[in-house]
Protein backbone atom coordinates (compact mmCIF):
# COMPACT_ATOMS: atom_id res chain seq x y z
CA UNK A 1 0.00 0.00 0.00
CA UNK A 2 1.26 3.11 -0.98
CA UNK A 3 1.22 6.83 1.10
CA UNK A 4 0.54 9.92 0.80
CA UNK A 5 0.81 12.45 3.61
CA UNK A 6 -0.37 16.29 4.27
CA UNK A 7 1.92 18.07 7.30
CA UNK A 8 0.78 20.55 8.97
CA UNK A 9 -0.34 21.71 12.30
CA UNK A 10 -3.61 21.56 12.78
CA UNK A 11 -5.02 19.88 10.33
CA UNK A 12 -8.40 19.36 11.80
CA UNK A 13 -10.57 21.24 9.26
CA UNK A 14 -8.25 19.89 5.54
CA UNK A 15 -10.30 18.50 2.67
CA UNK A 16 -7.10 17.13 1.11
CA UNK A 17 -7.20 13.80 2.31
CA UNK A 18 -10.78 12.80 1.35
CA UNK A 19 -10.26 14.76 -1.80
CA UNK A 20 -7.38 12.27 -2.30
CA UNK A 21 -8.45 9.16 -1.37
CA UNK A 22 -11.73 9.47 -3.26
CA UNK A 23 -8.94 9.86 -6.27
CA UNK A 24 -7.07 7.05 -5.31
CA UNK A 25 -10.08 4.53 -5.04
CA UNK A 26 -11.81 5.92 -8.48
CA UNK A 27 -8.25 4.57 -10.22
CA UNK A 28 -7.54 1.57 -8.21
CA UNK A 29 -4.87 2.91 -6.98
CA UNK A 30 -3.76 1.40 -3.64
CA UNK A 31 -2.54 3.72 -1.91
CA UNK A 32 -3.64 6.32 1.10
CA UNK A 33 -3.24 9.35 2.08
CA UNK A 34 -3.07 10.46 5.75
CA UNK A 35 -2.83 13.74 7.97
CA UNK A 36 0.24 13.89 9.82
CA UNK A 37 -0.67 16.74 12.28
CA UNK A 38 2.91 17.32 13.94
CA UNK A 39 4.73 19.73 16.42
CA UNK A 40 7.94 21.79 15.31
CA UNK A 41 10.34 19.60 16.75
CA UNK A 42 9.01 16.15 15.16
CA UNK A 43 9.71 17.40 11.13
CA UNK A 44 12.78 16.63 10.52
CA UNK A 45 11.94 12.71 11.43
CA UNK A 46 8.72 13.40 9.61
CA UNK A 47 10.27 14.51 6.72
CA UNK A 48 12.96 11.62 6.41
CA UNK A 49 9.96 9.05 6.26
CA UNK A 50 9.18 10.40 2.85
CA UNK A 51 12.21 9.30 1.31
CA UNK A 52 10.65 5.50 1.82
CA UNK A 53 10.18 3.18 -1.39
CA UNK A 54 6.53 3.27 -0.54
CA UNK A 55 5.82 6.75 -0.14
CA UNK A 56 4.35 9.21 -3.25
CA UNK A 57 5.09 12.47 -1.03
CA UNK A 58 3.35 15.14 0.90
CA UNK A 59 1.61 17.92 0.77
CA UNK A 60 2.31 20.81 3.28
CA UNK A 61 0.54 23.41 4.72
CA UNK A 62 0.78 25.73 7.47
CA UNK A 63 2.82 26.56 9.32
CA UNK A 64 5.32 23.96 7.43
CA UNK A 65 5.34 25.98 3.76
CA UNK A 66 8.66 27.53 4.43
CA UNK A 67 10.12 24.89 7.34
CA UNK A 68 10.48 21.90 5.23
CA UNK A 69 12.61 23.91 2.16
CA UNK A 70 15.97 23.06 4.08
CA UNK A 71 15.49 19.28 3.96
CA UNK A 72 14.75 19.37 0.19
CA UNK A 73 17.06 17.58 -2.20
CA UNK A 74 15.63 19.80 -4.99
CA UNK A 75 13.73 22.80 -5.22
CA UNK A 76 11.14 23.68 -8.18
CA UNK A 77 11.81 27.30 -10.08
CA UNK A 78 8.27 28.32 -9.01
CA UNK A 79 9.11 26.73 -5.06
CA UNK A 80 12.11 29.13 -4.98
CA UNK A 81 10.26 32.12 -6.27
CA UNK A 82 7.10 31.90 -3.91
CA UNK A 83 9.80 31.18 -1.36
CA UNK A 84 7.29 28.28 -0.05
CA UNK A 85 6.85 24.34 -0.69
CA UNK A 86 2.85 23.02 -0.36
CA UNK A 87 4.12 19.71 -2.17
CA UNK A 88 6.86 17.22 -1.59
CA UNK A 89 7.50 14.27 -4.44
CA UNK A 90 9.77 11.66 -3.78
CA UNK A 91 11.85 10.74 -6.73
CA UNK A 92 13.30 7.12 -5.34
CA UNK A 93 14.45 8.59 -1.91
CA UNK A 94 15.40 12.26 -3.75
CA UNK A 95 12.77 15.03 -2.29
CA UNK A 96 11.79 17.49 -4.61
CA UNK A 97 10.08 20.12 -3.52
CA UNK A 98 7.39 22.17 -5.51
CA UNK A 99 4.43 24.60 -5.33
CA UNK A 100 1.24 23.82 -6.60
CA UNK A 101 -0.68 26.64 -5.26
CA UNK A 102 0.08 29.35 -8.55
CA UNK A 103 -0.67 26.70 -10.70
CA UNK A 104 -3.79 25.70 -9.18
CA UNK A 105 -5.03 29.26 -8.95
CA UNK A 106 -4.24 30.04 -12.43
CA UNK A 107 -6.15 26.64 -13.50
CA UNK A 108 -9.23 27.71 -11.55
CA UNK A 109 -9.18 30.87 -12.77
CA UNK A 110 -9.16 29.73 -16.89
CA UNK A 111 -10.90 26.62 -16.57
CA UNK A 112 -13.48 26.54 -13.69
CA UNK A 113 -14.17 30.47 -14.29
CA UNK A 114 -13.26 30.75 -17.87
CA UNK A 115 -11.38 33.92 -17.11
CA UNK A 116 -7.97 34.40 -18.54
CA UNK A 117 -5.60 36.52 -16.70
CA UNK A 118 -3.68 37.58 -19.70
CA UNK A 119 -3.11 41.08 -20.47
CA UNK A 120 -5.45 42.03 -17.96
CA UNK A 121 -5.53 44.91 -15.35
CA UNK A 122 -5.50 42.32 -11.54
CA UNK A 123 -5.20 44.00 -8.15
CA UNK A 124 -4.11 41.81 -4.95
CA UNK A 125 -5.20 42.57 -1.61
CA UNK A 126 -2.52 41.02 0.63
CA UNK A 127 0.76 40.38 0.96
CA UNK A 128 1.25 37.43 2.63
CA UNK A 129 2.55 33.82 1.96
CA UNK A 130 -0.76 33.19 -0.13
CA UNK A 131 0.04 36.50 -2.25
CA UNK A 132 3.30 35.35 -3.32
CA UNK A 133 1.61 32.16 -5.30
CA UNK A 134 -1.30 34.15 -6.28
CA UNK A 135 1.40 36.81 -7.46
CA UNK A 136 3.61 34.79 -9.27
CA UNK A 137 1.11 32.90 -11.04
CA UNK A 138 -0.58 36.13 -12.27
CA UNK A 139 2.37 37.67 -13.43
CA UNK A 140 4.13 34.58 -15.19
CA UNK A 141 0.39 34.46 -16.69
CA UNK A 142 1.09 37.39 -18.37
CA UNK A 143 -1.33 40.20 -16.89
CA UNK A 144 -0.90 43.48 -17.96
CA UNK A 145 -0.16 44.95 -14.54
CA UNK A 146 -0.75 43.48 -11.24
CA UNK A 147 -1.18 46.24 -8.36
CA UNK A 148 -0.86 45.01 -4.60
CA UNK A 149 -2.18 46.00 -1.50
CA UNK A 150 -1.79 45.45 2.18
CA UNK A 151 -2.67 46.71 5.22
CA UNK A 152 1.03 46.83 6.33
CA UNK A 153 2.15 48.96 2.91
CA UNK A 154 6.04 48.32 3.30
CA UNK A 155 5.26 44.07 3.13
CA UNK A 156 3.51 45.35 -0.32
CA UNK A 157 6.91 47.33 -1.52
CA UNK A 158 9.26 44.48 -1.02
CA UNK A 159 7.36 41.93 -2.19
CA UNK A 160 6.89 44.51 -5.76
CA UNK A 161 10.20 45.23 -5.63
CA UNK A 162 11.26 41.11 -5.52
CA UNK A 163 8.80 40.01 -7.69
CA UNK A 164 9.79 42.81 -10.65
CA UNK A 165 11.59 40.27 -12.67
CA UNK A 166 8.38 38.31 -13.66
CA UNK A 167 6.49 41.62 -14.83
CA UNK A 168 4.56 44.43 -14.21
CA UNK A 169 3.98 44.93 -10.43
CA UNK A 170 3.36 47.94 -8.45
CA UNK A 171 2.42 48.51 -4.65
CA UNK A 172 -0.27 50.88 -4.42
CA UNK A 173 -1.31 52.47 -1.11
CA UNK A 174 -5.29 53.50 -0.21
CA UNK A 175 -5.61 56.15 -2.16
CA UNK A 176 -5.15 54.97 -5.36
CA UNK A 177 -6.71 51.35 -4.45
CA UNK A 178 -10.12 53.31 -4.61
CA UNK A 179 -9.58 54.39 -7.78
CA UNK A 180 -7.78 50.96 -9.79
CA UNK A 181 -10.80 48.78 -8.13
CA UNK A 182 -13.23 50.38 -10.01
CA UNK A 183 -11.39 50.31 -13.18
CA UNK A 184 -9.52 46.52 -12.80
CA UNK A 185 -10.53 43.44 -14.69
CA UNK A 186 -9.40 41.04 -11.60
CA UNK A 187 -9.72 41.71 -8.05
CA UNK A 188 -8.25 39.25 -5.56
CA UNK A 189 -8.30 38.63 -2.31
CA UNK A 190 -5.13 36.66 -0.51
CA UNK A 191 -5.87 38.35 3.25
CA UNK A 192 -7.51 36.45 5.73
CA UNK A 193 -10.34 38.67 6.27
CA UNK A 194 -13.42 37.18 6.04
CA UNK A 195 -12.60 33.79 6.94
CA UNK A 196 -14.51 31.77 9.23
CA UNK A 197 -12.29 30.87 11.71
CA UNK A 198 -10.93 34.35 11.66
CA UNK A 199 -11.14 35.42 15.37
CA UNK A 200 -11.82 39.24 14.44
CA UNK A 201 -14.65 39.57 12.17
CA UNK A 202 -15.77 36.90 9.68
CA UNK A 203 -18.53 38.96 8.56
CA UNK A 204 -15.82 41.86 7.25
CA UNK A 205 -15.06 42.37 3.59
CA UNK A 206 -11.47 42.65 2.99
CA UNK A 207 -12.13 45.97 0.83
CA UNK A 208 -15.11 48.13 0.48
CA UNK A 209 -14.96 49.71 -3.17
CA UNK A 210 -15.94 46.54 -6.05
CA UNK A 211 -14.86 47.09 -10.14
CA UNK A 212 -17.32 48.20 -12.28
CA UNK A 213 -17.54 45.41 -14.02
CA UNK A 214 -14.70 43.32 -13.21
CA UNK A 215 -14.12 39.76 -11.60
CA UNK A 216 -13.84 39.07 -8.10
CA UNK A 217 -11.77 36.48 -6.48
CA UNK A 218 -11.23 34.82 -2.85
CA UNK A 219 -8.79 32.82 -2.05
CA UNK A 220 -11.15 31.79 0.83
CA UNK A 221 -13.24 28.60 0.83
CA UNK A 222 -14.76 28.50 4.26
CA UNK A 223 -16.88 30.58 4.37
CA UNK A 224 -18.42 28.88 0.44
CA UNK A 225 -19.09 33.19 0.03
CA UNK A 226 -17.27 35.68 1.97
CA UNK A 227 -18.99 39.21 2.57
CA UNK A 228 -16.53 40.34 -0.29
CA UNK A 229 -17.76 37.84 -2.75
CA UNK A 230 -21.70 38.13 -1.45
CA UNK A 231 -21.04 42.00 -1.87
CA UNK A 232 -19.66 41.52 -5.58
CA UNK A 233 -22.61 38.88 -6.03
CA UNK A 234 -25.40 41.71 -5.65
CA UNK A 235 -24.24 43.46 -8.11
CA UNK A 236 -24.20 40.89 -10.77
CA UNK A 237 -20.51 40.55 -10.45
CA UNK A 238 -19.11 37.29 -11.42
CA UNK A 239 -17.09 35.79 -8.25
CA UNK A 240 -14.66 32.65 -7.45
CA UNK A 241 -13.94 31.63 -4.17
CA UNK A 242 -10.71 29.49 -3.21
CA UNK A 243 -12.10 25.80 -3.46
CA UNK A 244 -11.35 25.75 -7.08
CA UNK A 245 -7.93 26.49 -6.10
CA UNK A 246 -7.49 24.12 -3.50
CA UNK A 247 -8.44 21.40 -5.78
CA UNK A 248 -6.09 22.27 -9.09
CA UNK A 249 -3.15 22.67 -6.66
CA UNK A 250 -4.35 19.02 -5.18
CA UNK A 251 -4.84 17.77 -8.46
CA UNK A 252 -1.29 18.78 -9.94
CA UNK A 253 -0.12 17.38 -6.20
CA UNK A 254 -1.53 14.02 -7.36
CA UNK A 255 -0.48 13.75 -10.71
CA UNK A 256 2.87 14.46 -10.01
CA UNK A 257 3.27 11.49 -7.25
CA UNK A 258 1.09 8.98 -9.45
CA UNK A 259 1.78 10.20 -12.93
CA UNK A 260 -1.72 9.50 -13.89
CA UNK A 261 -4.23 12.36 -14.52
CA UNK A 262 -6.67 12.82 -11.70
CA UNK A 263 -10.06 12.67 -11.41
CA UNK A 264 -10.44 16.61 -11.13
CA UNK A 265 -14.22 16.47 -11.24
CA UNK A 266 -14.26 13.34 -8.48
CA UNK A 267 -12.01 15.55 -6.03
CA UNK A 268 -13.95 18.73 -6.84
CA UNK A 269 -17.26 16.78 -5.67
CA UNK A 270 -15.80 15.25 -2.76
CA UNK A 271 -14.14 18.43 -1.49
CA UNK A 272 -17.27 20.30 -1.92
CA UNK A 273 -19.19 17.34 -0.31
CA UNK A 274 -16.87 17.49 2.75
CA UNK A 275 -17.35 21.11 2.42
CA UNK A 276 -20.92 21.46 3.08
CA UNK A 277 -21.12 18.91 5.81
P1 LIG B 1 -1.05 33.42 4.42
O1 LIG B 1 0.10 32.48 4.38
O2 LIG B 1 -2.38 32.75 4.57
O3 LIG B 1 -1.04 34.40 3.29
P2 LIG B 1 0.06 35.43 6.16
O4 LIG B 1 1.40 35.23 5.49
O5 LIG B 1 0.03 35.53 7.63
O6 LIG B 1 -0.91 34.24 5.79
O7 LIG B 1 -0.62 36.72 5.49
C1 LIG B 1 -1.86 37.19 5.90
C2 LIG B 1 -2.25 38.39 5.03
O8 LIG B 1 -3.55 38.86 5.46
C3 LIG B 1 -1.30 39.58 5.15
O9 LIG B 1 -1.29 40.28 3.93
C4 LIG B 1 -1.99 40.41 6.25
O10 LIG B 1 -1.66 41.79 6.25
P3 LIG B 1 -0.36 42.33 7.08
O11 LIG B 1 0.82 42.04 6.23
O12 LIG B 1 -0.62 43.77 7.26
O13 LIG B 1 -0.35 41.56 8.38
C5 LIG B 1 -3.44 40.22 5.86
N1 LIG B 1 -4.37 40.48 6.97
C6 LIG B 1 -4.61 39.70 8.03
N2 LIG B 1 -5.55 40.24 8.84
C7 LIG B 1 -5.92 41.42 8.26
C8 LIG B 1 -6.84 42.46 8.59
N3 LIG B 1 -7.60 42.39 9.69
N4 LIG B 1 -6.94 43.51 7.75
C9 LIG B 1 -6.19 43.59 6.63
N5 LIG B 1 -5.30 42.64 6.26
C10 LIG B 1 -5.15 41.57 7.06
Amino acid sequence: MKKAYILGHPLGHSLSPIMHNAAFKHLGIRAEYCKKDILPEDLPKTIELLRQDNVFGANVTIPYKLAVMPFMDNLSDSAKAIGAVNTIINDNGKLLGHNTDASGYIRALKENAGFEPKGKIAIMLGAGGAARAVAYALLNANVEVLYIHNRTFEKAKSLAKEFKFLGNIKAIGKTELKEKIIACDLLINTTSVGMEDNAKDPKTSAVEVLPNSGFVSDIVYRPAKTKLLADAEKVGLATQNGLAMLVYQGAQAFEMWTKQDAPVELMFAAALQALEK
